[in-house]
């Protein structure tokens, strides 16, 4: 199952997709995690110590192209097999997750992104069996949608805050997902602190026609995690939101067999 992670700036797709992988890999699975973020930090999220983390190696430029087939149908080529790019450039996390960083803006003026986003692309659409779960952390806002980086997931998270701007930004991702034809899209409601606001959200869904398949509460331990450089998951396994999201985890397992 290849899952892409969206939604708007700070809604929490970096940590929900680090502790997806984190949960499933836990439950025996092959887990391929793809930070396609150019700011790149899922490694942290995951519970890569802070030094290593800032040393991991990116994925290079050249490694994917677009060719063309038999009948002029473009298609992203890796330059190797996507299990040697995993050998030479990614990283193993936590529980036995493969990590890999598909680019990251190292200078001011350093062009444009097109590369990394056809690495994504390329990696989404080669992983054959060689993992159970692919998961792919996107960058803030619709570009993975506008260029198609996303166009091989099987399932889009949408990431929505309990406000209207996040609620809205979250409902165009949604609708382009659907129009680039990925087959099942989902609203994960994050950071939830009221009643008032879960019904809120569950009402956006059900207006939307979008499955809401999460509801993950607000915890503070997230951001303090995030300030020791731990993963929410060691830092506190059994916190609501933790288990909220081992729940999502199992639905889509569930929904993978
Ligand atoms: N359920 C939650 N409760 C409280 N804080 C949360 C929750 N989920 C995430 N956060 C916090 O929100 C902040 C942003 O999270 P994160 O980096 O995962 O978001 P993002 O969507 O990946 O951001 P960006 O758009 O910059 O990539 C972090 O400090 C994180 O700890
Ligand atoms: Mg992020």
């Amino acid at each position: 199952m290849k899952i892409a992670v969206s939604g708007k700036g700070g809604s929490g797709k970096t940590t929900l997709t680090g502790m997806l992988a984190r949960i499933m890999a836990r439950s025996g699975h092959r887990v391929l995690a793809i930070d396609a973020d150019p700011n790149p930090n899922m490694a942290m999220a995951m519970g890569v110590p802070r030094e290593r983390a800032e040393t991991l190696s990116v994925i290079p430029r050249d490694m994917a192209h677009w060719e063309e087939d038999d009948n002029g149908q473009p298609f992203v080529k890796l330059q190797k097999p996507l299990a040697q790019i995993a050998a030479e450039y990614g990283v193993t996390a936590p529980d036995g997750i493969r990590l890999l960083v598909t680019g990251q803006i190292t200078e001011a003026g350093a062009g444009c992104m097109c590369q990394p986003h056809t690495i994504a692309r390329g990696l989404m659409a080669n992983v054959g069996d060689w993992a159970d779960f692919i998961l792919t952390d996107m960058e803030a806002g619709l570009e993975h949608l506008s260029r198609g980086t996303t166009e091989h997931a099987d399932v889009m998270l949408v990431v929505v805050e309990p406000y209207y701007r996040s609620l809205d930004t979250g409902a165009r991702a949604a609708g382009l997902a659907r129009a680039l034809g990925i087959p099942n899209i989902f609203f994960v409601a994050n950071k939830l602190r009221t009643e008032t606001e879960r019904q809120a959200v569950k009402e956006l869904a059900d207006k939307k026609g979008i499955e809401l398949i999460a509801l993950i509460p607000h915890d503070e331990g997230f951001p303090e995690a995030d300030r020791l450089g731990l993963a929410p998951l060691d830092f506190a396994p059994d916190s609501p939101a933790v288990q909220e999201i081992a729940r999502l985890a199992q639905k889509l397992e569930a929904r993978a067999a």
